[in-house]
């Protein structure tokens, strides 16, 4: 069977490539769906979403719920797009949904040391990229309740057209960002001992399906890369790609009842302010597959 990611089927990355290229969006609006209540998607709400994942891996909505904290949104939005299994997480609340919020964190007291519950800016990532394999986040639901007084923006790039351009720079950076041991995640300790061991894995793998997927952070701490050269190569490569927009890279920010639905593309953070009219909250929830057409 031919397969794009195979360094050695030049023939079958081409076709993929001319295709991934010829539909990628290079505008925000391409992939955005309007939506009356996304609990309730009317078939061509779900269509042009799923739609837009299968081309970009990543959809926008907008609703008609500004105002509504009900995290059923999220929730009812991946069950209609096939979005089963939610990733627990310690830091999760019991239902698997992560409220994100600045304030969430000063109520907790234990979640201040992460960025995602600050206000400051976060680099380019996937997520759940310390998560085992077995816990894989392939889809995730962001959900905009309330937006900050400013900033806090995504810039967000289908981690294909990552793999494309660093493809076409050099295949040997694919081949070094593929090996299992590229990149590390230091175990986590706590007052009891090792709270989480050492996570390594690849940047890139492809799954039971055929499908890509990329596990990547542009922070440096934390992360440990392989030290050789050509790793190092790569990783220097690839953080310089991000470094820049590329023709593809999109950029906006969701407002109250706006989300984003994807199999986790790459995607950055800009910091932001508040006030306490625009204190800014999102819902996330991570699931262990991709978007499909099967709902659950
Ligand atoms: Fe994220």
């Amino acid at each position: 069977m031919s397969n794009p990611f195979d360094l050695a089927d030049t023939a079958a990355y081409a076709a993929w490539r001319e295709q991934k290229l010829d539909s990628a969006p290079r505008r925000i609006e391409d992939i955005v769906v309007a939506l009356d209540d996304p609990r309730a998607l009317t078939a061509g709400e779900r269509a042009a979403l799923l739609e837009r994942c299968a081309t970009a891996n990543m959809a926008i909505y907008t609703s008609n719920t500004a105002g509504d904290a009900d995290k059923e949104i999220p929730r009812g939005l991946g069950r209609q797009l096939g979005l089963a299994h939610l990733d627990s997480h310690w830091l999760t609340d019991d239902d698997a949904i992560s409220p994100i919020s600045v304030r969430g964190a000063e109520e907790r007291g234990e979640r201040k040391e992460f960025i995602p519950y600050t206000d400051k800016p976060i680099k380019w990532h996937t997520d759940g990229y310390y998560n085992i394999p077995e816990r894989t986040v392939r889809g995730m639901v962001l959900h905009c309740v309330q937006s900050a007084a400013s900033g806090g923006e995504n810039q967000l790039l289908d981690h294909e057209i990552a793999y494309i351009l660093l493809r076409d720079e050099n295949p040997d950076f694919i081949r070094a960002l593929s090996r299992d041991d590229a990149m590390t995640i230091p175990p986590r300790l706590d007052e009891t001992g090792v709270a989480r061991a050492a996570q390594p894995g690849p940047v890139f793998s492809v799954d039971a399906d055929g499908f890509l997927h990329m596990r990547y952070t542009a922070r440096s701490i934390s992360i440990e890369w392989r030290a050789d050269a050509a790793t190092q190569a790569a990783v220097a490569a690839l953080a310089k790609l991000l470094a820049t927009p590329t023709p593809w890279t999109l950029h906006g920010r969701l407002e109250p009842g706006m989300g984003l639905a994807c199999n986790n593309v790459l995607h950055d953070r800009s910091g932001f302010t508040e006030t306490p009219q625009k204190r800014r909250l999102l819902y996330r929830a991570r699931y262990h597959e991709r978007v499909t057409p099967f709902p659950v």
